[in-house]
């Protein structure tokens, strides 16, 4: 297939499959596999099996399963290979790993997803790595934090909970004049909203675990990098033995193949959901860059060409705890729980006051998070008015 004269949707329905080569099987099987056999010894030792591209020699570096994703990922980020992992933090990590030493230094986003904000603390400060978080809306100021050790700038735009939008293209341009390499959580964006390296960014990752697997039923995370830097992300992903398991490669790849139509329904809703909200007397604002009064909108519209379902809600009032579990426990549509990009709705309290240390969150209220579904916008915004209700009335059992 001349893959470049065709659109987003139609590649995502035909890349990494080739029915040929399986039967006839429109998608490629499970093909699960730890050793793989050689005919003679000759041809056994001649393997190189730290090869650049996908070839099997042993079941840690990947199946025909494997291969089918990765092959795809990487076509469809406009990258030289994409990696598959276990997870979308094994990700996260092993992009930010390809990219320093020790005695680097990293500059990360201060509204990084807590998690991957724990392995830059963590781990990284143990491998004598040193880590300068900083204020996710500096733009081109980030010069100002260079200094002759800076081997990395990580972005995650928008980040999580607090959702700014950053502006890749003035970081980039910053980091490359200074040598540094650029790495980016996508997950928000994916692919098809955000192409971070068509913008100079050197490692694009993905948390798959969320629109790709898409159904809220596997852990999985993707690398894509450029020619230039993949022998270093190659070695940093085979030496931490990274792989990822085939049956949940498969979902990853089968959830690809409907992930234009669910992203942007995920969208339309998510934007009803939102507007909706931003008439409610109970909510100060919403942190959604697609919508034309979000702070980041303008960067929004520039480099992105879509938004997915997720986003925050700033309540206007300091409604108590108990006021605020009033809303969320008595949901019947959204559940509560950690993830996103799955087909169902959900609906947590969160926190950005406690995750940050560059930067200050004020807001006159609590924060939630909501990740719209695939359900109907109606129905989910039926079950949020309720949900004001109990929240109201809770206040005011507490006020009185
Ligand atoms: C922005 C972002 N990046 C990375 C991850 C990590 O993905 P996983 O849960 O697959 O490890 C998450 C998970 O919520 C996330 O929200």
């Amino acid at each position: 297939m001349s893959k470049r004269r065709h659109k987003p949707e139609t590649l995502l329905a035909h890349l990494g499959r080739d029915y040929r080569a399986h039967f006839g099987l429109v998608n490629p099987p499970v093909c699960h596999g730890s050793t793989i056999l050689f005919d003679d010894v000759d041809t056994f030792e001649r393997f190189d099996h730290n090869q650049e591209k996908s070839v099997i020699s042993y079941g840690r570096g990947g199946t025909p399963t494997t291969f089918a994703l990765e092959e795809t990922v990487a076509e469809m980020e406009g990258g030289y290979r994409a990696f598959a992992l276990c997870s979308g933090l094994a990700a996260v990590s092993v992009g930010i790993l390809s990219a320093v030493d020790s005695g680097g230094h990293a500059l990360i986003c201060d509204n990084i997803y807590g998690p991957s904000r724990r392995f830059c603390s963590g781990l990284l400060g143990r491998l004598g790595v040193e880590v300068t978080y900083y204020d996710p809306l500096i733009g081109a100021g980030i010069e100002s934090l260079f200094q002759p050790n800076t081997q990395v700038v990580f972005l995650e735009s928008p980040g999580s909970l607090t959702f700014e939008m950053q502006d890749v293209p003035a970081i980039v341009k910053a980091a490359k004049a200074a040598g540094v390499r650029v790495v980016m959580d996508n997950t928000w964006a994916t692919f098809l909203h955000f192409q971070p390296l068509a913008h100079g960014v050197d490692i694009s990752v993905q948390a798959g675990t969320k629109y790709m697997v898409g159904h809220a039923d596997a852990m999985f995370g993707v690398i894509t990098c450029t020619e230039e830097i993949e022998p270093r992300v190659r070695q940093t992903f085979k030496q931490l033995g990274q792989c990822a398991a085939p049956d949940d490669v498969y979902l990853a790849l089968r959830g690809l193949r409907t992930m234009a139509v669910r992203l942007a329904r995920h969208q339309q809703s998510a934007t009803e959901v939102a507007k909706w909200l931003q008439g409610r007397a109970e909510v100060d604002r919403v942190l959604y860059p697609a919508l034309p009064e979000d702070p980041g909108h303008a960067i929004w519209q520039r480099d992105f060409t879509g938004a997915c379902g997720l986003f925050g809600v700033v309540l206007s009032q300091p409604y108590a705890r108990e006021a605020v579990n009033a809303l969320v426990n008595g949901m019947e549509l959204f559940g509560i729980g950690v993830s996103w990009g799955g087909f169902e709705s959900l609906l947590v309290p969160s926190h950005p006051e406690k995750a940050r240390t560059a930067t200050t969150w004020s807001a006159p209220g609590p924060s939630l998070r909501i990740h719209v579904g695939l359900e109907d916008a109606g129905d989910l915004i039926a079950d949020l008015e309720a949900g004001f209700e109990r929240l109201t009335r809770a206040a005011g059992g507490q006020d009185g």
